[in-house]
């Protein structure tokens, strides 16, 4: 992989009263009872929030959030997750736009006051966002006089306010950002063998072929989840040795864990995606993920785990970095430079030259 040469947040000319437009990745995941279940992506996010709003800088926060189908859908507002901000940043004016992007969002950016935040609607509430249409991009871009991308969790998406907005203003990796692309890269450059991936969860397509590029780099696969039991195999020849959960149901056997123990302990590096059993469906159904984390925990291997859900059910053990990232962090690690990464490369690469 070529040398990440992206600006970075300390680069941005961010000052008192700078319009400071900040994706962010807040697609969390909601309990039953309407609760955030885990809010890591949130709270990864505010280093970056608070230095700009140190520096006096009106935030103004865009995000997605699900996948609506590009229209408005109140199932996918993001007016929830606002309630969750304005606890994360009791201190700090926080509002909401019910709109993404027109004239009323940039009166209300107008009207905030310096240092507070504001968010705005889920930007997949109209399908420009997702054809990264230039228009829509272009929209997004008179909320800021700069944009920051944090976020590292939708960064494989080429979508208008990932990727497209960079167009139209000087673009800047937030601190999350650049502290993914540091661990990550732990991963991808030089690692030590053998190396360990862990695939699990549920989106089957999106993982599958990206599990079948990274048996190309990798020494052992492991696969888990509700992927193992959709799991095809292509009939081609991989580096690595592909074990697939034969007994997959809600949950990874005890049996396939003590399978897996050996591999697991003898390795050097593993980067891990995706819950091993459905514990959306049952708390219960945790406890598989939650010994591959222990055993992991107790290896000395530069470990790496991918994925909010995973993140969530395994926050009591130690790795040494915790994605906010899941599919982005697959393919990532998988080689691809993420398209949300690769613009503001670009972007770097105009400043510098
Ligand atoms: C994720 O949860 O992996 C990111 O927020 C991206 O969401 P998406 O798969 O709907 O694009």
């Amino acid at each position: 992989m070529e040398k990440m040469n992206f600006a970075k947040l300390v680069d941005a000319p961010i000052k008192a009263g700078t319009r400071v437009l900040m994706r962010v990745d807040y697609n969390v995941p909601f309990a039953v009872d309407g609760t955030i279940s885990d809010d890591k992506r949130m709270q990864d996010s505010l280093p970056t929030v608070r230095y700009c709003l140190e520096r006096g800088a009106k935030v103004v926060l865009c995000s997605h959030f699900g996948r609506p189908e590009g229209k408005p859908d109140p199932k996918f507002s993001l007016r929830p997750v606002y309630e969750h901000l304005k606890k994360l940043l009791p201190n700090v004016t926080v509002q909401f736009a019910p709109f993404t992007v027109g004239d009323a969002v940039v009166e209300q950016i107008n009207a905030l006051p310096n240092g507070s935040v504001l968010l705005v609607e889920n930007t997949r509430f109209t399908k420009a966002e997702t054809d990264n249409d230039p228009a829509f991009a272009k929209q997004l871009s008179l909320l800021g006089d700069v944009f920051v991308n944090d976020a590292f969790g939708a960064a494989h998406r080429a979508h208008a306010s990932t990727v497209g907005v960079a167009d139209y203003l000087p673009a800047y990796a937030g601190l999350l950002m650049e502290r993914e692309i540091t661990y990550l890269s732990q991963i991808t450059h030089n690692q030590q063998r053998p190396f360990t991936v862990i695939i699990g969860g549920k989106k089957a397509s999106d993982k599958m072929p990206l599990a079948l590029k990274l048996a190309d780099v990798a020494d052992y696969v492991l696969v888990g989840g509700k992927i193992a039991q959709d799991w095809q195999a292509d009939g081609m020849a991989h580096r690595a040795t592909i074990h697939v959960a034969p007994d997959q149901g809600l949950d990874i056997s005890a049996e396939t864990v003590a399978k897996w123990q050996p591999i697991i302990q003898s390795s050097r590096t593993i980067f891990w995606n995706g819950p091993l059993g459905q514990f959306d469906v049952d708390p219960q159904n945790a406890r598989g993920t939650r010994a591959v984390a222990q055993i992991i925990q107790d290896t000395d291997a530069v470990s790496v785990v991918g994925g909010g859900d995973t993140a969530a059910a395994v926050k009591d053990f130690k790795f040494t970095h915790v994605s906010t990232g899941g599919g982005a962090a697959l393919e990532f690690v998988e080689g691809t430079t993420l398209p949300g990464i690769a613009c503001l490369i670009k972007k770097g690469e105009q400043t510098n030259a």
